[in-house]
Formats: structure tokens, sequence, C-alpha cells
């Protein structure tokens, strides 16, 4: 039994790790352990015999056991020693600074051009970007035959085979708006409407998905002169600066008259600048709305009379911050939304300032 202990004792202290430890409990107390076969022979001795041996025995086992479990934490705190040396962490690093996200400049042109109608009277309204085509085109005066649907580049969504209704299709402008707005709250009214537009369309100045803002003023005797001051007010509020338009004659089918609207600028070395020299610049549609869409719309023509515009909203944005290709605002390239974008504190409000 004293051998045995030698042997057992000794080698657990040498085991070097978990596998040579099991190994050890297998051939001294598993089943057909060294020190289990001793002790199935307790059955042949006399009782006597076993009175003696039987206790030392129980007691080599426990004591193998016990050695058995020192070994193994000792490993473990070994390992775990071993672990922390080669893993460390230098908590007195400086954190990792967070790239916080821009406001897109069509988000913040967005922004401003709704605070400064907002501060006229103009409440926001809105539509549904795939619209039917009654409130794109017909209620607006544009029936099928009329040209302007062709010229429009519309697309279109597809529609089952067999089914001849119209296909709906993807908004070409905010006009439906209006008319929307007009079934929903009638006359007077006052609204813009920002929001997506869709023309099959693509170049430096062209994206097939751009953004406008509509605006809409019905009322008893709302007249021409009213929108020219509108307008007037709203781009020396966007520039910050007294910025003269030229109101040109033109041809919308739901607007009569119609006058698309410049505004001044200049061009030196290649940069437009708005609100000096002596260059014009189209950036807008715009006239009275036409007796056919208020009835489209169930106002009354009789009763009721107004204006309405289109704005397009990336060209505000480029023309006021410098950004000399359209394509880019929609490439999702991180650098470009670094460079032009907006720190989301910088929101526009008419006292805090709409220019940086
Ligand atoms: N819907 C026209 C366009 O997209 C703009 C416009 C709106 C013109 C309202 C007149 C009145 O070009």
């Amino acid at each position: 039994m004293d051998d045995l202990r030698i042997k057992y004792i000794d080698a657990i202290a040498a085991a070097a790790d978990e596998a040579a430890l099991e190994e050890l409990r297998l051939q001294a107390v598993g089943k057909k352990g060294e020190v289990s076969l001793k002790m199935r022979e307790l059955g042949k001795m006399t009782p006597e015999e076993r009175q003696v041996a039987g206790p030392a025995l129980n007691a080599l086992k426990n004591e193998i056991n016990s050695a058995l479990a020192a070994k193994k934490v000792a490993l473990a705190d070994a390992a775990l020693d071993a672990r922390l040396a080669t893993e460390w962490l230098d908590v007195t690093l400086p954190a990792r600074n967070r790239r916080v996200g821009t406001i897109h400049p069509i988000s913040q042109v967005t922004e401003e051009v709704t605070a400064i109608f907002a501060d006229m009277g103009f409440s926001v309204a809105e539509g549904p970007q795939i619209e039917t085509d009654w409130y794109n085109f017909d209620a607006l005066n544009i029936p099928g035959h009329h040209p302007a649907r062709a010229e429009m580049d519309t697309f279109y969504t597809h529609r089952a085979e067999g089914d001849e209704r119209p296909p709906h299709v993807l908004r070409t402008h905010t006009s439906p708006v209006q008319i929307r707005s007009m079934e929903k709250t009638g006359a007077p009214i006052r609204i813009i409407c920002p929001g997506r537009v869709y023309r099959a369309d693509y170049d430096q100045t062209h994206t097939p998905m751009f953004h406008q803002v509509e605006g809409l003023a019905l009322g008893r005797d709302i007249s021409m002169a009213n929108l020219k001051w509108v307008l007037e007010e709203f781009f020396s509020a966007f520039f910050g600066t007294e910025v003269k338009t030229r109101f040109r004659a033109s041809h919308f089918p739901f607007t009569e008259p119609s006058a698309e609207v410049d505004i001044q600028c200049s061009w030196e070395g290649g940069t437009v600048k708005v609100g000096e020299g002596d260059d014009w610049l189209e950036v807008l549609g715009s006239g009275m709305v036409h007796p056919k869409v208020l009835e489209a719309g169930g106002i009354d023509p009789n009763e009721y009379q107004g204006f309405a515009f289109g704005i397009g909203i990336d060209r505000l944005a480029m023309l006021k911050y410098g950004i000399p290709d359209l394509r880019a605002f929609f490439d999702s390239d991180l650098r470009w939304l670094r460079h032009y974008g907006f720190a989301s504190l910088d929101q526009p409000t008419l006292h805090g300032g709409l220019n940086r």
C-alpha cells in the first residue's frame, strides 16, 4: 500500500495536464484501477485482516482522490496565469473616435425650404410615390394623347397579363399631391409638398429619381402678384441675399397662365453665384391653377383661384452649396457624404439661420 501511495502521489504531482491526470485516475481508482482491485481482494481476507486493510485502503483511495482534485485546480490556475500573461489590454489607451453620420444635403435643403414656407403659412402635405395615372396626368389636365405624357419619360408599373386597367406610374412630379390635397381639405388651402419624383433620364444634371417641392395656394382672390411675392421672398430667405427673379411666359397643361421662373446669377470661373451678375438660371415652373384642375380636385373654379409651383430641390441644393454633379447625390459615397453632409445639430430655423 505504501508503494502504491508513493507511486501515485508522486505521479499526480508530476502530471503535466488534465489528460495525464485522468489517465492516472483510471489507473489508480478507476473500475479496474490498482486500488480498486486491491479492494476486491478484501473479500478473500479473514475478518481480522479485513478490519485493518479495509480502512487503510479507503484512506488511500481518499488520499489519491484529494490529490487528483487539488492537482486539477492547480493545473487550471496555471493555465489561467499563462493566458493572463499573454492576453492583456491597455485600459489607459484613449477610446477610438466614432464617426457621426451627417444629414444629406437634400434633407437639409428640404428642411430649409419647409421652414421658410412654414413661416409664410404653408403646411406640409404628402402623397404616394406610386401614383395612378389619373392623379399624375388626367386630373392635371394631361389627357392620354397629350404630348406632355410622352415628354415626361414616365416609369410605368407592370400589370398582369389580361388586366386592361392603365398601369400605375412612378409619379413624374409632385403635382398629383395638389389634387389629393384639394380632395382632402378643399379651399382655401396653402400647402407645400416636398418629395421624390421619377423620370427616365440620366446625365450630370438629371437622375432617374430626384426631388421637387410643390406649392399650392388657393383662395378667393389669390393672384399672380402673390405668386411673385411669395417666390421672391422664398429665394431671398433661402439664399440669404436678395435674389431677382425673371418670369418667362411658358406652358403647363395644369396652369393658365404659366410661367417659368429664373433667378439672377453670375458664372465666374465655372462656378455659379446666385443673387449677383446678369445671367439667369431656370429653377421652377409655376402658374395660376387651371380651372379644370380645380374641378378635378372638387373645387368650384367660379369661387376659388390661386397659384401653384414646382421647384427642383436637388437643383437648389447644387446652387446653394456649390455641388457640381447631381449624380453624386445618390451614389452613397461616404467621402462625399462627409464632405457635403451637415451636422445633425445644424438644423435650419428662420431665427437660428438657414446658412452656414
Ligand atoms: N409639375 C411641373 C414639373 O414637374 C412643375 C409645375 C408645378 C409647373 C406646378 C406649374 C405648376 O415640371
